[in-house]
């Protein structure tokens, strides 16, 4: 029988934010708790916090944890928006030490993949077949792609070159804060990005999360783009959701 019940952990440059997942509600089971990610943000630092966090909770079945981080086999590779000591750091195996858990109980995924799996799970990707693209729209942009509802991890599309320039460092939703464009200046940038995304990956359909994602109604409308373009339904909860998911089925991206 599959466990009705998980528990996630979202790794962010800002905060660390854990939950009891609820599988049949498709949601967080209660409160869910957020503390400030330690400065710098070390592997060490932050597994305190996750412990810590776990601990709270009283839970003892496996956790997932998300990272900004392209991730193999638990391993992170790149490190966006947390301490570079992350790259090349087992971290599946320096969380499962500190919560004292064999390492299949826990499993490490990309933030925006774990946002995917959500999403395709409980949210507005749910029973969409063919080539479905989750960007998460924060600090950076993240990706998640879906074949049939199958993740292949490890996209990196915030990071096409569009126009000569990094897509994210154009239009991420921190940068329309950071150069306090209107809604209307910014969703050029989206739209602008999207084209190039959809010109190479011909998805059918493209939900849009990240926290901006809560004011879809301002800029979605903006995009004029060929693909069916959806706000993300689980918001904020995305990350901790699919991860809890992806640990409670043993997910090894
Ligand atoms: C990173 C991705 C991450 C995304 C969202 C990008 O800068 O390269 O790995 O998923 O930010 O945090």
């Amino acid at each position: 029988m599959s466990a009705t019940r998980g528990f996630g952990v979202d790794i962010g440059g800002s905060g660390i934010k854990g939950c009891v997942v609820d599988f049949e509600a498709g949601a967080l089971d209660g409160e869910r708790l957020r503390v400030p990610t330690p400065q710098p943000s070390t592997p060490d630092a932050v597994a305190d916090v996750v412990a810590g966090i776990v601990d709270k909770f009283g839970w003892d079945g496996p956790v997932g944890v998300t990272l900004p981080c392209v991730m193999k086999r638990g391993v992170a590779l790149s490190a966006a928006n947390v301490d570079k000591a992350w790259i090349g750091t087992d971290a599946a195996a320096l969380f499962a030490e500190r919560l004292g858990r064999a390492k299949e109980e826990v499993v490490v995924l990309n933030d925006a993949d774990a946002a995917g799996l959500a999403e395709m799970r409980f949210g507005a990707g749910a029973g969409k077949d063919g080539v479905v693209v989750l960007l998460t729209f924060g600090t950076g942009i993240g990706s998640a792609v879906f074949l049939n509802g199958e993740l292949v991890p490890n996209t990196e599309f915030g990071h096409l070159e569009v126009d000569g320039h990094d897509a994210e460092k154009r239009a991420a939703a921190s940068v329309k804060e950071d150069k306090d464009l209107s809604w209307e200046q910014w969703a050029a940038r989206v739209n602008r990005y999207l084209h190039v995304l959809e010109g190479l990956v011909w998805p059918d359909l493209i939900i849009a999360g990240g926290g901006v994602s809560k004011k879809a109604h301002k800029w979605l409308p903006l995009l004029d783009v060929r693909t069916p373009i959806v706000p993300a339904t689980l918001k904020n909860d995305a990350g901790i959701v699919g991860a809890a998911a992806a640990a409670s089925a043993g997910l090894r991206p």
